[in-house]
């Protein structure tokens, strides 16, 4: 469903007034997600994740390479089956909007009648275990895993296909984690949805992925067709990402 092919991009980094030194961030990336499917896209601070992510959401443009979505390479045929959740959920909400504006905003004219368009902010607020007690609420006023869960009702308002999560789980502390998780992996089957799942924690890919991506510096040095693989991983790199959680015996949830 979603393909990318050979995407490199790189930034002009300035040193000093009129110095100018080009740095490679993504050198040829190609990887494929198939519909109803969590791909894990795992590797360390700076390596390029966020970048492949904004790229692929047409936020950014690649320097070479494509990105296609169900055979269609134009931005605009496909931006609007995507979605994202950022591991910002404070700066990624407005906190002048009442909780059911933030997810009005995503739908935008597409529901015309407001008492329908109320009903389904509702309906997506019960989707993601929230009441209506927190339609008037306003950011502030919620917790972190809250505030995420508004972002991910945000997320699935325009029935996207397609969600890139972007260390959508990072912040949060564990127990709060594990739930999110639990309700991306319920909507996922509910709705079929594929995600792209950017993290550097293992232990949320074996929880939420079908499969893991290993990238280092702007290159997948090593892929994992099935989680439960995950313990004959072959490249230094991967293993030092999975030497952390070495000490703990990789639990099978999928
Ligand atoms: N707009 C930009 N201009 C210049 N350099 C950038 C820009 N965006 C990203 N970079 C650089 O590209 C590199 C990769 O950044 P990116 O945010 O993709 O990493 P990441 O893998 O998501 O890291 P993290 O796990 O910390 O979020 C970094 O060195 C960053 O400074
Ligand atoms: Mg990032």
């Amino acid at each position: 469903m979603l393909d990318v092919q050979g995407v490199v991009k790189g930034y002009y980094e300035s040193h000093g007034l009129f110095k100018k030194k080009h740095k490679a961030v993504l050198k040829g990336v190609s990887l494929h997600v198939k519909r109803g499917e969590c791909v894990g896209l795992i590797g360390e601070s700076g390596s390029g994740k966020s970048t492949l992510g904004k790229i692929i959401l047409g936020i950014e443009k690649a320097d070479k390479g494509s990105i296609s979505f169900e055979g269609k390479s134009e931005k605009r045929a496909y931006e609007k089956e995507m979605s994202v959740v950022f591991q910002d959920y404070t700066s990624s909400i407005n906190p002048r909007f009442r909780i059911k504006e933030v997810i009005a905003e995503a739908l935008g004219e597409s529901i015309a009648c407001a008492k329908e368009k109320r009903g389904y902010i509702v309906s997506l607020l019960e989707e993601v275990g929230l009441d209506t007690s927190f339609l008037e609420r306003y950011a502030h006023e919620l917790s972190g895993g809250q505030l995420q869960r508004v972002c991910i009702a945000r997320a699935i308002a325009t029935k996207p296909k397609f969600i890139l999560l972007d260390e959508a789980v990072s912040s949060l502390d564990v127990s709060v984690q594990l739930q999110i998780l639990e309700l991306l992996k319920a909507l996922k089957k509910k709705h079929n949805l594929s995600y792209l799942f950017i993290t550097h924690d293992v232990m949320c890919v074996t929880y939420l992925c079908d499969r893991v991506i290993f990238f280092k510096e702007g290159e997948c040095v090593e892929s994992v067709d099935k989680i439960e693989d995950l313990k004959h991983i072959s490249h230094p790199y991967s293993k030092s990402l999975l030497g952390a959680v070495e000490a703990l015996e990789i639990p099978n949830f999928c």
